[in-house]
C-alpha cells in the first residue's frame, strides 16, 4: 500500500530533537508517573510490580473500559475497544469501514490520518476547508453540498488541532443530523475532548448523539500521558465487532502497564483536570498578550485544545520561515504547509508556560529582522 509521507511527524522527527524552545507540542505539558501517582493519592503503585507481563485482557482491561465509559452518556463496555493511541484507532476505523472507490468527506485543517489513509486504502477523498473569517467553524451548507450517494464517512476533529476551534454542540447535532438524512458514518476524532475554555470542558461525543457516530479518543492530549500509547473507539456494537476483527492483526492487546496507567489516571482525572487547566489557561495568557503587541502575526485565540494557528505577515513561505527561525534562534513552531495551510504556523501552547513566554519572545525579536 502506498502512503503520503505524514507532513506533521516528518518535519517534526527533523526538527524537534534539537530545539530549545520547543512550541510545537500538542500535548499539555506530560505527566510523570511519580506525578500521577501524586495527583491520584496512591503511595506505591505497589499492585504492578506483581502483574504478570501477560497480554492482558485482550480488547482492554474492564477496569480501563469502565474508566472510558464514564466519559460517555450512552456507552457500554462492549462499545468499546481500546488502541494504540488515537493514531491507531483512526487507522483502525478507516481500515474495517472503506473500500476501494468509496468517498470521504475530510474537514480540514486536520491530523493528515484523516485524508491520507484513506487515499491510501483507494477511497476518493473530498475536503472542506474550515475559514478563518468563519472563525474556524464548519459552513453546514457547504458541508451538504460536498457529500454525494457515494460518501461513507465523514471525518471531524472537535476540538480542533491546529485551529483550536471548538464546535458549538448544536452545530455537532446539526452535522450527525445531515449524515443520519444521508446515511453516513461520522468519524470524530475527539482527542482533545474535555478541553474547552469556556462553557463545559466536555463537548458533545459523536458517539452518544449518533447512531452512526464513531468517537475516538485518547490519553495523550487532555491526561497528559501521551507515552502511555493508549487511546480508544466508541461505537455501536457492530461497528466495534468488526473493528475488533481488522485489530486482532494489528494490535492484539495494549500493554498491560499501560492500561494500569491509564485506569487511575481516568479513575483520578478530575485531578489531573485541574492541574492541566491551570497550564492551559497560564499559556492562553501568554499567548494573549503576545498576540496583541504582535504586529507580523494574528489569530483566533483558541476555545479549546492545546494548539494555535497563527497568520503571519510576511512573503515567505512558512516551511522556510520555520527552518530559519529555528537555526536562528532555537525555537521550533510548526510550518502550516504540512497542515495545507500555507502562510500559517501552528503552535502549541500548553508546554512549560516560561518556554511558551521566551519562546514567542524570540519569533518576535526574529520577526522584525527576518
Ligand atoms: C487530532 C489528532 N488525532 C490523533 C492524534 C494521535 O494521538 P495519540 O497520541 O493518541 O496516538 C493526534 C496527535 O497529535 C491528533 O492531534
Amino acid at each position: 500500500m502506498r502512503i503520503d509521507t505524514f507532513k506533521i511527524e516528518e518535519w517534526m522527527n527533523q526538527y524537534c530533537p534539537s530545539a530549545v524552545y520547543d512550541l510545537t507540542s500538542t500535548c499539555i505539558e506530560p505527566l510523570s508517573i511519580r506525578e500521577l501517582m501524586t495527583l491520584a493519592g496512591i503511595q506505591r503503585p505497589l499492585e504492578i510490580f506483581d502483574t504478570k507481563l501477560t497480554y492482558g485482557d485482550i480488547h482492554g482491561s474492564n477496569r480501563l473500559k469502565t474508566a472510558i465509559k464514564s466519559l460517555y452518556t450512552e456507552q457500554d463496555l462492549k462499545n468499546i475497544t481500546v488502541t494504540h493511541g488515537a493514531i491507531g484507532a483512526n487507522q483502525l476505523v478507516f481500515e474495517s469501514l472503506l473500500e476501494k472507490g468509496d468517498e470521504v468527506l475530510s474537514i480540514l485543517p486536520v491530523y493528515q490520518q484523516h485524508y491520507s489513509i484513506p487515499k491510501a486504502l483507494g477511497a476518493n477523498v473530498n475536503v472542506m476547508f474550515l475559514r478563518e473569517e468563519n472563525k474556524w467553524q464548519p459552513n453546514l451548507k457547504e458541508l451538504e453540498n460536498k457529500l454525494t450517494y457515494k460518501t461513507k464517512i465523514i471525518t471531524l476533529n472537535n476540538p480542533n488541532n491546529p485551529t483550536g476551534a471548538v464546535i458549538p454542540d448544536e452545530t455537532l447535532e446539526r452535522i450527525a443530523e445531515l449524515a443520519s438524512k444521508h446515511n453516513i458514518w461520522i468519524l470524530s476524532d475527539e482527542v482533545y475532548r474535555g478541553l474547552n475554555l469556556a462553557g463545559n470542558p466536555y463537548s458533545k461525543s459523536m458517539a452518544d448523539i449518533y447512531d452512526k457516530g464513531i468517537s475516538v479518543g485518547s490519553m495523550s492530549k487532555t491526561y497528559s500521558l501521551p507515552g502511555l500509547r493508549v487511546g480508544w473507539i466508541c461505537a455501536r456494537e457492530d461497528l466495534i465487532n468488526e473493528i475488533n476483527k481488522h485489530r486482532e492483526y494489528n494490535t492484539i492487546s495494549v500493554s498491560i502497564i499501560d492500561d494500569y496507567y491509564a485506569s487511575i489516571a481516568l479513575e483520578n482525572r478530575a485531578a489531573i483536570e485541574k492541574r492541566n487547566f491551570q497550564i492551559m489557561r497560564e499559556g492562553l495568557k501568554v499567548l494573549h498578550d503576545w498576540l496583541n503587541g504582535e504586529v507580523y502575526v494574528k489569530a483566533h485565540l483558541p476555545q479549546g485544545g492545546t494548539t494555535a494557528l497563527l497568520r503571519y505577515k510576511k512573503d515567505v513561505p512558512s516551511k522556510t520561515l520555520c527552518r530559519k527561525l529555528q537555526e536562528n534562534t532555537g525555537v521550533a513552531i510548526l510550518p502550516g504547509e504540512t497542515l495545507e495551510m500555507e502562510n500559517t504556523v501552528r503552535i502549541g501552547y500548553c508546554m512549560n508556560p516560561q518556554t511558551l513566554k521566551f519562546g514567542l519572545k524570540e519569533f518576535s525579536k526574529f520577526l522584525r529582522t527576518f
